[in-house]
């Protein structure tokens, strides 16, 4: 036991390389992925649910998408494939699934519109259009508070985010203080005990 949580910033866990396949919209992806990210071995239940149910990006979609927490980077991919006008924003705090991240955007051939980054380093001047996240809970709820505090008003003016959230680790609690924060939130979905919030303003 190393100790380290997937959010780690560097994580000691050996990096035994590994591909996860999936399906999302009728593409397959085999995406590469390693010890110490989240959901190292399979795309993750919550994430699934997420992409199955959500509105993905429309082809002729343009601006600036989020992938907050990108992890391995499964949610950035499937963003690229389907917006290949967009530019897809990966951000984790995880130096290693920021490496697989940028190694499975080119995997997907969409190494230069996914921008892979810390999230002090992404230009603060910019909006997004849409917003996807399968937060990272295990932060702590205060922690989480302050992370959607910090990107949900990186919105464009019309811009949505979707969230996942298991309901056993506090999706509609989330739900709640969203709508407290004034936000305007839909239960898009709900499947396998996992909450999708639509957010906008
Ligand atoms: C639940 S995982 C989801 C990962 C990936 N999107 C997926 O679906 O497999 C949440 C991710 O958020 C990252 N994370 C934790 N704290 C963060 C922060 N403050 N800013 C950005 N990402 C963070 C974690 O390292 C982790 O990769």
């Amino acid at each position: 036991m190393t100790g380290d949580h997937y959010f780690t910033a560097e994580p000691a866990t050996a990096a035994r390389r590994r591909e996860v396949e999936f399906t999302v919209a009728d593409r397959d992806y085999t995406l590469a992925s390693a010890g110490g990210v989240f959901s190292a071995d399979r795309l993750d239940p919550g994430t699934a649910v997420l992409l199955r149910k959500a509105q993905l990006p429309a082809a002729d979609t343009t601006g600036d998408l989020l992938d907050l927490g990108c992890g391995f980077g499964p949610i950035s991919c499937v963003l690229a494939t389907n917006a290949p006008a967009a530019t897809v924003w990966a951000v984790d705090v995880n130096e290693r699934a920021r490496e697989l991240t940028t190694a499975n955007a080119a995997r997907v051939g969409a190494a230069e519109r996914v921008r892979v980054h810390a999230p002090d380093d992404v230009p603060a001047d910019v909006r997004f259009a849409q917003i996807w996240s399968n937060p990272p809970i295990r932060i702590g709820k205060d922690e989480l508070h302050e992370l959607l505090g910090r990107w949900l008003p990186r919105l464009t003016p019309e811009g949505v985010a979707w969230l996942v959230v298991a309901r056993h680790l506090g999706g509609d609690s989330l739900h709640r203080w969203l709508v407290d924060q004034g936000w305007q939130v839909e239960r898009h979905a709900s499947q396998k005990g996992y909450r999708v919030l639509r957010v906008g303003r």
